[in-house]
């Protein structure tokens, strides 16, 4: 699989050399025609899968009615959709931007406008935010911020799932802590339990705001509306994108009543964020993420990684995660990145994180029958590499 290089596009992606020009449900289509079954959903994006029903009326619908206004005039479909996260979340009220970068940025700017004059906000080793300044200074990953200092000051890194570490390092500048509820670019790293829980105590007596990056886990990924909601506490800020519009470019910050309350017109803004005909997808989709389908995907999440666990498979040292959102980590053995390739070509998509990690992200509309695909194509693959080893050793025995 060769990447070609007469391309006028930037080099700062890695892509792969196929191209799908055609989407159903939970299968992609190459411009051969190859058929493929999605377990990626392009990062955590086309939860619904492709070419809904219901998604794609509601596009076109929208597309032939108006497709920008501005921010200057009212724009009903963002007081519907808002009006579903702020009841889902128990929060107060909602700012639409364009992605989860963008997002994270404006959180940062509540926090810092909230905190009148404290800055600082405390994240975690491993966590990834976005790429924009603000977003890249609070994910503490060397290799993102290699060649782009400096970072943008007044963020504290901390290890993730590690308590005292957060209360060592609180101090009179301090007025966040920012986290995501599983490291999802990290290869899927799921804290202890009890970890928010924690984290919101810690707020509370110190009276730091709480952020929860949502962006991966939100919008019923891990079988709940939102990852944090797995325990029982409610963020000051949530920050969703991915998933909300299946697709198209939408990102969101859903704050607490206080929070709201310091922001006044002019402090923050984006021509495009909330435009009507991303908002009219989110308004679907949101239509479409009831209880019953959070249930199936923590049903068909369990199953799925379930699964992978009774392959046993002999290169495999974890699996973990949570609904439809799963890694399988592997021994230094396999580059997961090499198994990835293979699955593609073997009619799976899948990617990669973290150390070593396979991510799965399927679709909410998988069925258990594509799952058992999914597995048969996976211990095939795993085994092809084990035989290739064996074969390895023995021609140097
Ligand atoms: C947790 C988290 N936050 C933020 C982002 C950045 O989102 P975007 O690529 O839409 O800017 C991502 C993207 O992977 C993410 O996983």
């Amino acid at each position: 699989m060769e990447q070609h290089n007469n391309s006028s596009l930037l080099k700062n992606y890695n892509r792969l050399p196929i191209e799908f020009v055609k989407g159903e449900g939970a299968f992609l289509f190459d411009t051969k025609g190859k058929k493929y079954l999605d377990f990626l959903s392009g990062i955590a994006v086309t939860s619904f899968g492709h070419a809904h029903p219901q998604l794609t009326k509601a596009v076109h619908d929208q597309v032939d009615k108006i497709w920008h206004t501005s921010n200057l005039f009212e724009i009903s479909l963002q007081e519907q959709v808002a009006q579903k996260l702020t009841e889902q979340s128990k929060l107060a009220k909602v700012f639409f931007c364009n992605s989860g970068t963008e997002a994270n940025e404006a959180a940062i700017k509540f926090a810092r406008k909230f905190g009148k004059g404290k800055s600082t906000i405390i994240t975690a080793l491993g966590g990834f935010h976005g790429r924009t300044m603000g977003s890249l200074s609070a994910s503490a990953q060397y290799k993102l911020w290699q060649g782009f200092f400096p970072l943008t000051p007044g963020f504290t890194h901390v290890p993730y799932d590690d308590i005292a570490a957060i209360n060592d390092s609180i101090n009179s500048d301090t007025v966040a802590i920012m986290i995501e509820p599983i490291q999802g670019e990290n290869g899927v790293i799921v804290p202890s339990k009890d970890y928010l829980k924690k984290l919101r105590a810690i707020c509370d007596a110190n009276d730091l705001l709480l952020i929860i990056d949502e962006v991966q886990t939100g919008i019923g990924r891990t079988g709940k509306y939102f990852a944090y909601q797995w325990t029982e506490i409610k963020p000051d800020i949530v920050t969703i994108a991915k998933g909300i519009a299946n697709g198209l470019p939408l990102g969101a910050v859903i704050c607490s009543e206080k929070v709201a309350e310091v922001i006044q017109p002019g402090d923050h803004g984006s021509t495009f964020g909330g435009n009507p005909v991303s908002l009219a997808a989110a308004l679907a989709v949101t239509e479409l993420l009831t209880d019953d389908v959070l249930n199936k995907i923590q049903q068909l999440g369990e199953s799925l990684l379930t699964g992978i666990k009774n392959l046993q498979l002999e290169k495999v040292t974890d699996v973990r995660g949570c609904g439809l959102m799963i890694g399988v980590e592997f021994d230094a053995s396999i580059q997961v990145k090499d198994l990835m390739k293979e699955l593609l070509e073997n009619g799976v998509v899948t990617g990669t994180s973290g150390n070593n990690t396979l991510r799965l992200l399927p679709p909410f509309v998988i069925n258990q029958k594509e799952i058992d695909l999914f597995l048969l194509t996976l211990s095939k693959v795993v085994d092809k590499f084990r035989k290739a080893e064996v074969k390895q050793l023995q021609s140097v025995q």
